[in-house]
């Protein structure tokens, strides 16, 4: 039996690079169509290095449908797609909240353009714990109601789930599922690929490295004063191998026909809640390397702690997290290493 086929949108990116290794090495095909918006294409070198598979990647814009669909259909048939394809930087939507609808929302109508015009019956698509807003209980289940989007970038992936729901539930014969990501971190044990955004990094852990590095002065503390162990806030971070390993059970769940319901979500963190500065100083045990950190004000917008209940992906998708605080801070740090060399 020939290998399923797989087209991963926005495959040059961080995390669709680390799914497509786990894709490959674990028997599919892969074909990614990126435009290299924040990406750049060496990273095809890099999963070449790690899996001795060239992986094809088609340049073209995903909202811009005619055309995507056009260069895309010359390379199907396909048996899944994996949505990542985003723009993905919160500061930035609030001030091009359009920029941000028209590549986000266009992207996701294409893909289920795609799934039409060539005959495509599963969809994965990239989600995010930001879809619950401020949860009130935590952690947070799939039940949790979504809350009010904070920010345009969490409304491109609120709408997505209500445009791919509404979808799958009127699609016979197509299936999709929409997994919401917690705090990805880390990158591969190899350091041959892991996070180089084109934009200036703002999440934590990169932050960190690069603190750690030399290329900041320092890394600011956004705030002490939380209801939390040490007043810092709290996240789920998941290492972002484990992250891209659930791409591939939820695609084998999809083809093996396992799912009770057309379309489902999935909330795809470990389960456990770190503070900032218990990160911090778990990069610190982990590598030996001082960070300089300063405690500054609260950032507007941030929750104070949420972390998921992972009950229903472990149940059904048989994920389990293999790696902890402490494997993300290292790998992390290799990599940051290795790219300024
Ligand atoms: P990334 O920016 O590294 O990867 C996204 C890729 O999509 C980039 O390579 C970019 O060039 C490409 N892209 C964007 N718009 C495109 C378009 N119109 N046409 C073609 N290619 C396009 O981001 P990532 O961290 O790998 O995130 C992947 C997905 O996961 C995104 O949908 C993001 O919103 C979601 N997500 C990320 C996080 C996180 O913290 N990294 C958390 C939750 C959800
Ligand atoms: C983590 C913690 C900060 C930087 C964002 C998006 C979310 C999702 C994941 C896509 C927070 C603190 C950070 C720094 C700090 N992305 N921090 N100093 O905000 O949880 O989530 O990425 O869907 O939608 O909002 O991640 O890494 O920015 O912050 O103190 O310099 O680290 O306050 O508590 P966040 P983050």
């Amino acid at each position: 039996m020939s290998s399923p086929r797989i087209l991963v949108t926005g495959g040059c990116g961080y995390i669709g690079s680390h799914t497509i290794v786990d894709l490959l090495e674990s028997g599919y095909e892969v074909v990614s169509v990126d435009n290299g918006i924040n990406s750049s294409f060496d990273v095809l070198d890099g999963i070449e290095a790690i899996t001795g598979k060239r992986v094809m990647n088609i340049d073209v814009d995903l909202s811009e449908t005619a055309e995507a669909v056009a260069a895309i259909k010359e390379h199907g048939p396909f048996d899944g797609i994996i949505h990542f394809a985003a723009l993905k930087s919160v500061e930035e939507s609030v001030f091009k909240p359009l920029r941000y609808f028209r590549n986000n929302i266009g992207s996701t109508l294409t893909t289920m353009k795609i799934m039409e015009d060539l005959n495509v019956p599963h969809l994965i698509f990239s989600s995010s714990c930001t879809v619950y807003g401020t949860p009130e209980n935590l952690p947070v289940t799939e039940d949790t109601p979504m809350g009010r989007a904070e920010n345009p970038y969490g409304a491109t992936k609120q709408t997505g789930e209500i445009l791919y729901d509404q979808y799958f539930k009127n699609k016979t014969g197509k299936t999709g599922i929409s997994l919401r990501y917690f705090n990805p971190a880390g990158a591969h044990p190899s350091a041959l690929i892991g996070e180089s955004p084109t934009q200036k990094a703002t999440n934590l852990v990169p932050v960190i490295t690069e603190t750690a590095i030399g290329l900041r002065e320092s890394l600011m503390v956004f705030g002490d004063d939380y209801p939390s162990r040490d007043g810092s806030c709290i996240r789920d971070y998941v290492h972002v191998t484990d992250l891209a390993r659930a791409h591939t059970l939820a695609i084998d769940h999809l083809l093996k026909q396992m799912n009770h319901r057309p379309y489902e979500v999935y909330n795809l963190g470990i389960g456990q809640g770190v503070t900032v500065l218990e990160a911090i100083h778990a990069f610190q045990e982990a590598t030996g390397v001082n960070v300089n950190y300063m405690i500054g004000p609260r950032r507007a917008g941030d929750v104070a702690a949420i972390y998921a209940d992972n009950t229903r992906i472990t149940d059904q998708l048989g994920w389990k997290p293999e790696q902890d605080i402490q494997s993300i801070m290292r790998s992390a740090w290799a990599w940051e290493k290795a790219r300024r060399k």
